[in-house]
């Protein structure tokens, strides 16, 4: 077969030519065009493959192809061996640079900090207190009945009939007025613990940002104030709040913060507050008749979800760089 002697003898020149492999760029084009040319060596056997006849062009085919391989892998092989001066011209400056990712705040974490520098700007400070805790702490000496629900395995994990993953901020309101003497005005960022089932609107962890204020004149116009306060400086100073009465154990009395939204067009829940219970301060040896306070509790998730519109509770823990990218 005449092509066959052709592909070996194009093979023994470019042996000969490319040793030893030029190093200087010019010359390695030259052999790159006389070998792989559009008009080369190369391409010149391929073209005599019409002469050769049917039975054998699978044979002439493939070493027509194992020849351009190995001319193929000797330029790559030798492609960092090429003495070659970096000039403008090698550059394509309209070619996009490359990235480099940089990290940035949890959604959460901001809202807790936004939340944090809100009430720090008027004189509030920050604690922070045990996530295991043991009854009394979570439940007791905030003035729960000892049948109430909220002890219930439903709501509550249990580490021992004595010890929960507390499953709100307040434990710390307790912790505080045990370990000073009042008058003390905190707010306490942190995470609880609810077993509940998971769904868009509830997790089995969340973030909650409690407050409290204790002096001898504290009434609840003055918790209305700073809420009001929060309200506006969190949600925008046209946004409508309403009071609305409610209970918890360990406030009396007690209410929750709506805001009005304006896309749902329904009030919707922010947090709860009220005046400290008399027993709450009854359990931590302080004189309720001197001392009086307000406590409040919010949900730091759901802030977030209300300020920023996200609709899935559920995102804030998956670490999804879509969802995450966007804050
Ligand atoms: N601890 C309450 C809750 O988890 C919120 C709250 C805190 C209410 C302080 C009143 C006072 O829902």
């Amino acid at each position: 077969m005449k092509l066959k002697e052709s592909i070996e003898s194009v093979r023994n020149s470019f042996r000969a030519d490319s040793d030893p492999f030029p190093t200087d760029i010019q010359s390695v084009e030259t052999l790159r065009i006389k070998y792989l040319g559009r008009k080369g060596l190369v391409a010149g056997l391929f073209s005599g493959m019409q002469n050769v006849p049917a039975k054998d062009r699978p044979e002439a085919g493939q070493l027509l192809n194992e020849l351009k391989h190995e001319i193929n892998a000797l330029f790559d092989s030798n492609r960092n061996n090429t003495d070659h001066e970096i000039s403008p011209d090698d550059f394509d400056y309209s070619l996009p640079g490359l990235k480099f990712p940089i990290g940035h705040i949890h959604p959460l974490q901001q809202t807790m900090d936004d939340i944090k520098t809100i009430f720090m700007d008027v004189g509030f400070s920050v604690a922070y207190g045990p996530e295991v805790d043991d009854d009394f702490h979570n439940f007791e000496a905030l003035n729960f009945p000892p049948d109430h629900p909220a002890r219930d395995m439903q709501d509550t994990f249990f580490i021992n009939p004595k010890t929960v993953l507390r499953t709100h901020t307040s434990n710390v309101q307790i912790h505080l007025m045990e370990e000073q003497n009042p008058p003390l005005r905190y707010i306490v960022p942190g995470r609880v613990y609810r077993n509940e089932a998971i769904s868009f609107k509830s997790y089995c962890l969340f973030h909650q940002v409690e407050g409290i204020y204790v002096d001898k004149h504290v009434t609840f116009a003055d918790q209305k104030g700073i809420l009001e306060y929060f309200v506006k400086r969190m949600f925008g100073a046209n946004t409508k709040m309403r009071f609305r009465p409610s209970f918890f154990p360990f406030t009396e009395p007690s209410a929750e913060v709506d805001i009005w939204s304006h896309k749902r067009k329904q009030w919707l829940e922010i947090l709860g507050c009220g005046m400290v219970d008399p027993n709450v301060f009854k359990s931590v040896n302080i004189d309720s008749n001197i001392w009086h306070g307000f406590a409040f509790g919010m949900g730091v998730e759901r802030i977030c979800m209300l300020k920023y519109d996200i609709d899935d509770i559920r995102l804030f823990y998956q670490g999804d760089m879509r969802f995450l990218g966007q804050f």
